[in-house]
């Protein structure tokens, strides 16, 4: 596996042949932190190898929690909810907000003091949307004008019922988690329906959560037990394959022990209705967590709209998704704010890039438009260190005329390593 800080994409004709993705990014934290929270060992196989994962292993390191690595499999030994130790050094969320989030919401209820800091990206980008519940929750968390190094002054927290206006699982963990830790009942209302790995990974522990249309909520003191527990592939890192066989006629990639869970298959449909062939074969269920195995097969190219009830379900398929632009048809994307506050500015950092490689592209104050006007002249874009901005130029690339130059490649770490090798056996 090769580390690279520049990437050239020789443009291609079509991709094509069968891979597997690297663990769910999303489903390891929940369970690492979730195996820490419980009583017991935990053996998780197929964890993410990207930097994301490690970085909440690192932190629960940091908290008194005995963990092995060996490549991909982790073994965590569960300390239960109150068996954290203070920390002596901040915990090092890294780039990973998902790691920042829902650690706020296990520190807010632990007997000590702890900080959590983050990369330059992670410290802009938004924390309120955690501290706010969190305080109303009887915590106190002190912040940078609502930006990391957070503070978090643990005390006991009571249980609340709470509606945020953003839809966010990453909100909505971070207070679950906080009302494990409750007496009584925690209860999160979203305002829609966001990836429910967390109530399915508190299920999988031996945790009761009980989810009600838009509704999750759990009791607090229940005693989770440790698993041996798969983490089935990265539907999202599965996107960018899906996307490059879509957008590039003749190709057809085959992805094998892809997460299936139908909060994050959105792009399925989407694809379809760009005018690809999308085969679905689910295979089997681990932990309450469907896969199986995705066939995509390009063919025609259409043009698409995505409407702001379809983003949340979309949230991380969306860099992919304007990649299907980058040869032809176009791809308008709207209500879409929330690109502006990921691991970059994803609306402006996605429109440069791709002007950068010669395709058109127009930025909206909440989202974008790319239209492909046949083959882009390629170029050099810029990451802006965003794993996804780097894989999205990426796919665009393989449409030019000639080489591209994606700089800060390396940015891939952050949730598929080996992608760049991936690209390079699809392509031969
Ligand atoms: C994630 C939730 C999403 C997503 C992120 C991972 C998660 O963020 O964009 O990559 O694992 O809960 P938000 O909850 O902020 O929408």
């Amino acid at each position: 596996m090769s580390v690279v800080t520049t990437a050239t994409i020789t443009p291609a004709p079509r991709v094509q042949g069968r891979l597997s993705v690297p663990g769910d990014k999303s489903i390891s934290h929940r369970y690492a932190l979730l195996a820490a929270l419980s009583e017991g060992r935990s053996e998780l196989s197929n964890y993410a190898p990207g930097a994301d994962c490690q970085s909440t292993l690192t932190c629960l390191s940091g908290l008194g929690v005995a963990i092995e690595r060996r490549g991909t499999t982790v073994t965590i030994e569960g300390r239960g909810l109150r068996g954290f130790r203070s920390p002596d050094a901040p915990l090092d969320a890294g780039n990973s907000g998902t790691t920042m989030r829902m650690l706020a919401g296990i520190l807010a209820a632990q007997p000590f003091t702890s900080v959590v800091i983050g990369d330059e990206s992670l410290s802009r980008r938004p924390m309120r949307r955690v501290m706010e519940p969190l305080g109303l929750m009887g915590a106190r968390i002190d912040a940078v004008d609502g930006h990391a190094p957070l503070t978090i002054h643990g005390s006991t927290l009571h249980p609340i019922h709470y509606t945020p206006t953003v839809p966010s699982a990453q909100v909505k963990s971070a207070v679950i988690l906080a009302g494990l830790h409750t007496e009584g009942t925690t209860a999160v209302t979203e305002p829609a329906q966001t990836r429910d790995h967390t109530e399915r990974a508190l299920a999988a522990f031996g945790f009761e959560a009980i989810v009600d249309g838009l509704t999750v909520s759990v009791r607090g003191g229940q005693r989770g037990r440790g698993q041996t527990l798969p983490v089935p592939g990265d539907f999202s890192s599965a996107a960018f394959w899906m996307v490059a066989a879509a957008s590039l006629p003749g190709s057809s990639v085959t992805i094998e022990g892809v997460g299936l869970n139908p909060s994050r298959t959105a792009l399925i449909d989407v694809l379809r209705r760009f005018g690809a062939r999308v085969d679905v074969h689910p295979e089997s269920v681990a932990a309450g967590e469907p896969l199986g195995t995705i066939v995509v097969t390009g063919d025609t190219l259409g043009s698409l709209e995505i409407a702001p009830a379809e983003v949340p379900g979309l949230i991380d398929e969306l860099p992919a998704i304007s990649a299907l632009a980058a040869r032809g048809g176009q791809v308008t994307i709207h209500g879409a704010g929330e690109l502006r506050v990921k691991e970059s500015d994803r609306i402006s950092t996605l429109v440069t890039g791709f002007r950068n490689l010669g395709i058109t592209a127009e930025e909206h104050g909440d989202g974008y438009t790319v239209r492909g006007g046949g083959t882009p002249r390629g170029g050099v874009a810029h990451a802006g260190g965003d794993h996804r901005m780097a894989m999205a130029f990426a796919v665009a690339a393989l449409s030019a005329q000639s080489p591209s130059v994606i700089e800060g490649a390396e940015a891939v770490v952050i949730s598929y390593p080996g992608f760049f090798d991936t690209l390079q056996r699809l392509v031969a």
